[in-house]
């Protein structure tokens, strides 16, 4: 393995599969992450998954990448529209940086539109369901490892 990719979810993840399924789809969040440990696997690059529904938490996970990941891959949930925290924090880390929403935010409310996260993210993936989280690891890849 060449490297961690901590992969972030942000608060109401961990309700993933019982939550607004018709939004969200039927996957639980323990799915999307052995999905996400195989892709990486595949890739060479290991993953860190971890979800909570704190902002503080979500923090200190940033600040621990700083030293231990290769890149942070992020779905802040509802924090993406509120936390100038959460931004600071991802531009405190110098790899790169993928932010993903499962559902199409741009096709919701007005006020999921607006990112704080996306001021500091390398790409956005929105809209592909939970196979954003794999598409953002493949960008993460080629990112970290762009011979291969
Ligand atoms: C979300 C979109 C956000 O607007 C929402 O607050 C979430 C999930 C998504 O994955 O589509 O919690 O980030």
């Amino acid at each position: 393995m060449t490297g961690t990719i901590y992969v972030l979810n942000g608060p109401n993840l961990n309700l993933l599969g019982k939550r607004q399924p018709e939004i969200y789809g039927k996957e639980t969040l323990a799915d999307v992450e052995a999905a996400a440990v195989s892709h990486a696997e595949s890739h060479g690059l290991s993953v860190r998954f971890l979800q909570s529904n704190a902002e503080h938490q979500l923090i200190d996970w940033i600040h621990e990448a700083r030293e231990d990941a290769v890149a942070v891959v992020i779905n802040p949930g509802a924090y993406t529209h509120t936390s100038v925290a959460i931004l600071d924090a991802l531009n405190t880390f110098e790899g790169p940086v993928m932010e993903v929403h499962i559902s199409n935010v741009h096709k919701r409310e007005e006020f999921r539109r607006h990112s704080y996260v996306s001021l500091r993210a390398d790409g956005v993936i929105a809209g592909c369901g939970t196979q954003g989280y794999l598409l953002a690891i493949e960008r993460v890849a080629r990112l970290v490892n762009p011979a291969a």
